[in-house]
């Protein structure tokens, strides 16, 4: 049941941007320059808890764009209606719906649809990770150097030191791609897919990975904090590889030699 609704959640909230993309639509700003929220953002986020409160009108729900539902209950939805927004409002089709389930604090399951590249993802704690119903494993490079890397820019906190620009350079200067797409849940996703080998990320929101964390780990991934400890979507660094490289991506992201 708690599965079903899963898809039928996110099914619900990427109708909703098949409608609006490349159409017109609404867009404010958040904080930060271009930090966007679509009319689409919205409608697929009503969609999305139409869908899950019809069944379990007692969960606790955290969506990006409504906050906290707060109830009494140990099944904690985490919702992103459009992760990759600024994707979204220009029309580039790397974007995606992203819904983690967590159950007394641990995620139990987690589902990412792109329906512009027909990706839909899915992982359950213990039970694997699937990409269109076939099981997807991570990659088997063994050292950063011949790895191929992924991450992102958040709209503010640019300058700290060791921070993503200094990150950035560093493993561009020594030849590592380091490519930039622009949707966290994508970005782990193709970790755990293994088109990439890893992702690391100065400043992701619950939302943001709450979902693409378990897909790395059921993929047989290795996901921690910057410090290489358990990680927790509730705060903001994230480290997520094949396993192989993890420790020598630690050491880089904290500004260790390479
Ligand atoms: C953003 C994307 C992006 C990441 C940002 C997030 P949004 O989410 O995941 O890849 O770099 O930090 O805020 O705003 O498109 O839902
Ligand atoms: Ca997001
Ligand atoms: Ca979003």
């Amino acid at each position: 049941m708690l599965k079903q609704t899963l898809l039928k959640a996110t099914e619900a909230g990427a109708v909703q941007l098949r409608h609006f993309f490349n159409g017109t639509f609404a867009i404010s700003n958040k904080e930060g320059i271009n930090n966007l929220v679509t009319e689409a953002d919205h409608a697929a986020e009503k969609a999305i808890m139409d869908t899950i409160q019809a069944e379990f009108p007692d969960h606790f729900i955290l969506s990006e764009e409504s906050g906290e539902l707060k109830q009494d209950s140990t099944y904690k939805w985490i919702i992103d209606p459009i992760d990759g927004t600024v994707n979204f409002a220009n029309g580039i089709p790397i974007c995606c719906v992203s819904i983690g389930i967590e159950k007394a604090g641990k995620m139990i399951m987690g589902a990412v649809y792109n329906p512009f590249m027909n990706e839909f993802y899915f992982a359950e704690k213990g039970a694997g990770a699937f990409l269109n119903d076939q099981k997807i494993q991570v990659g088997n490079k063994t050292t950063l150097i011949k790895s191929c890397l992924v991450t992102g820019f958040p709209y503010t906190y640019l300058d700290a030191p060791n921070g993503p620009l200094q990150v950035f350079e560093k493993l561009i200067r020594k030849g590592v791609p380091v490519r930039r797409l622009g949707s966290a849940a994508v970005d782990l996703c193709w970790v755990a897919a293994g088109r990439f080998d890893g992702f690391y990320e100065h400043k992701l929101q619950a939302w943001d990975s709450a979902a693409g964390f378990l897909m790395v780990e059921e993929a047989g991934g290795k996901v921690t904090d910057f410090k290489g400890d358990y990680y927790s979507p509730y705060q903001p660094h994230i480290i997520a590889t094949n396993g192989h490289i993890h420790d020598e991506l630690v050491a880089v992201v904290n500004g260790g030699p390479f």
